[in-house]
């Protein structure tokens, strides 16, 4: 089978995400998100999430095949979400699929989220480099990846020791007055803001180095910056917005690109990707381009829509399990609300 056609389910955290590609190529990527309905809770209700999911599935996979121009029986394998991520809610996306791949008779990838969310730039920039170094930041994980074949060959070389990137970035939103996600608010906002107040910059002293070089951590940065403002407050002055939300952007993305450029040069590795949520930030994306050209490093990072999840990452992971001859999941198997990056698909 040269170019497999792949439904993807998404559903491990707030979106419902229907992808559909013919090998690398994308031809259709439906995305409902329940987010509206969590702003008010200031975070993502898990009982809500399942409850939407359930309600977008149908509709989403019929828009997606007529986005797609395909119908159910042409779809050669299923992948869906196996983990990690919430488990109502991945358990909504996982029966789905199972019941599909039942009705259709066709083989069902448990796929991981995590590796989804590097596969998903082949389907905007081709076969991705082997080796190349991912740095992977979404709400629930940060990790710096060594990535060989994507869908066998995923090693992690270090991770988040407390809050994810866009965990850091949804908490000082919130202390900001800003809406939930934050992550996006942040970005914009921090736009029109100057970059007057240092914050400190996690595992980034020589000390941390022997043990920490490539782990993060932004639950420091997080208490400094909320400290900042609660001392700005008791002073009577107003909180300057904007200043605050571009040094504590800047100290995060100075951190993911140093470390991210650092594994680059000792594994000696010259393709760099970055992926998950926080991908869509415009100055990690700026920085991280700077940083990557001064030291001849390529750079590769998804269009900002397919960086938040969707459906299309993990079809696209599930195609490249079909290309690389790996057997399928099957229909036998529970959704894994923790999963190791390692373990690119359930067995
Ligand atoms: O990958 P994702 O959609 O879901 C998870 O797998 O967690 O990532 C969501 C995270 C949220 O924390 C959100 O605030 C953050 O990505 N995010 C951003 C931006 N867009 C989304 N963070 C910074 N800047 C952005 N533009
Ligand atoms: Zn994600």
């Amino acid at each position: 089978m040269s170019e497999p056609l792949v439904l993807g389910i998404e559903t491990s955290c707030d979106e419902t995400g229907i992808g559909i590609v013919s090998g690398r190529t994308l031809l259709a990527d439906e995305v409902a998100s329940s987010v509206d309905e969590h702003a008010r809770y200031g975070g993502v209700v898990p009982e809500i999430a399942s409850r939407a999911h359930l309600e977008a599935m149908t509709p989403a996979i019929e828009r997606a095949c007529q986005q797609a121009g395909v119908a159910l029986s042409d779809v050669d394998a299923v992948a869906v979400t196996g983990g990690p991520g919430l488990m109502g809610a991945l358990l909504v996306g996982t029966s789905s699929a199972q019941a599909l791949s039942w009705a259709i008779d066709r083989p069902l990838y448990a796929v991981n989220h995590l590796a989804a969310h590097v596969a998903v730039d082949q389907l905007e920039h081709g076969p991705l480099p082997e080796p190349s170094i991912a740095l992977l930041v979404s709400g629930g994980h940060s990790s710096l990846l060594l990535v060989g074949d994507v869908a066998t060959d995923i090693r992690s070389l270090g991770s988040t020791l407390d809050d994810a990137a866009g965990e850091a970035f949804d908490k000082v939103a919130r202390v900001l007055g800003l809406p939930f996600p934050g992550g996006p608010h942040i970005d914009r906002v921090a736009a029109d803001g100057k970059i007057t107040i240092e914050f400190p910059r996690g595992l980034t002293q020589a000390r941390d180095m022997a043990e920490h070089r490539f782990d993060f951590s932004f639950s420091g940065l997080k208490t400094a910056v909320a400290r900042w403002i609660e001392a700005r407050e008791a002073s009577g002055e107003p909180v300057p917005v904007a200043d605050v939300a571009a040094a504590f952007q800047e100290a995060v993305v100075d951190v993911l690109t140093r470390k991210a450029m650092d594994a680059c040069s000792e594994y000696g590795v010259d393709h760099l990707m970055i992926g998950g949520g926080v991908a869509a930030n415009s100055r990690l994306r700026a920085m991280a381009a700077e940083r990557a050209g001064e030291r001849g490093v390529s750079l590769r990072v998804p269009r900002p829509g397919l960086c938040t999840d969707n459906g299309a990452m993990v079809a696209a992971l599930g195609s490249a399990m079909v290309t690389a001859g790996v057997e399928p999941t099957g229909l036998e198997f529970r959704a894994q609300s923790s999963l190791p990056v390692e373990e690119t698909r359930l067995t």
